[in-house]
């Protein structure tokens, strides 16, 4: 029986065993896969039982993708490059730290048919989920990535890594084509953006990394004033498949069931 966990703290809001599962059991697979809550000092412990072989493979979630990174033995160059970890598995006595964020999200946007090319980027949040996010627009060949953070400083250092992208202001608006919402914001159901939505055009996309709850205010405004938009689900879902693709060598389905399942 393989075994697999996510681990996080807090990890009770967790979907993806759910989907795991979901996929273990429609691929006839001997596996589990279930949520840990952790602290920081029990780290070690879990890194030192997947080199054991008591587990199989690890995703990790907030507010461990960069404090697990000294307890791996290599990174994969998606890891390396965004300093985040959300997979882990042994290959060749070695334990790999990957990041399949940057898969999700370019996968999710392809597939709701968003053409990234030549558009202008306004990342909202400076946190775990944004140099992943970097990465793939940069990938998909997005011309100009805009950032801002509440904290400036944390937007300046990411400019030290991803020295094209421009920091702005909290609270400003360049021109844009497509705008992210990576803070978490919006996880509470009152919480607000303060965006000045009348100078929005229509025509504009309004990501939210957010899946749970589905809408949230920076959606249902965007919605409101006749912009595109989507959440996160699908991002989720993608970074999930390829982390199964890794642990057990099978490319599990994304249908219309899977999408139900997260509702
Ligand atoms: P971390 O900042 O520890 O990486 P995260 O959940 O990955 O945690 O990121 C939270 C993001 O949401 C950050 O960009 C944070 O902005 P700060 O860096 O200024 O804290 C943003 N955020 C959270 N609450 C916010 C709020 N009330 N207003 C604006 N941004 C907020």
């Amino acid at each position: 029986m393989k075994k697999f966990f996510v681990v996080g703290n807090p990890i009770e809001h967790s979907l993806s065993p759910k989907l795991h599962n979901y996929w273990i059991q429609s691929n006839n697979l001997k596996a589990v896969y279930d949520k840990k809550k952790l602290d920081l000092l029990e780290l070690d412990n879990l890194i030192k039982n997947l080199r054991e072989k008591k587990i199989d493979g690890i995703n990790v979630t907030i507010p461990f993708k960069n404090s697990i990174i000294p307890f791996l033995d290599k990174l994969s160059n998606e890891a390396q490059k965004t300093q985040s970890v959300n997979t882990i598995y042994l290959r060749d006595e070695m334990v790999i730290g990957h990041n399949t964020d940057i898969e999700g999200f370019e996968l999710a946007v392809k597939h709701i048919n968003y053409e990234v090319v030549g558009k202008k980027v306004l990342i909202l949040g400076a946190g775990g989920v944004s140099p992943s996010i970097i990465v793939a627009l940069k990938n998909m060949g997005c011309k100009k990535i805009f950032i801002s953070n509440r904290t400036q400083s944390k937007a300046e250092n990411l400019k030290k890594t991803f020295n094209e992208i421009e920091v702005v202001k909290w609270g400003t608006m360049p021109d844009f084509d497509m705008i992210i919402n990576a803070t978490s914001l919006g996880l509470k159901k009152d919480e607000n953006i303060n965006l000045d939505y009348s100078k929005i055009s229509a025509e504009k996309f309004f990501y939210d990394v957010i899946y749970n709850p589905p809408e949230t205010n920076f959606l249902r405004f965007a919605k409101k004033n006749g912009n595109k938009i989507e959440n996160g689900k699908k991002m989720f879902i993608y970074q999930a498949q390829a982390s199964f693709k890794i642990w057990n060598s099978l490319e599990p389905q994304v249908d219309d069931k899977v999408m139900e399942l997260l509702n």
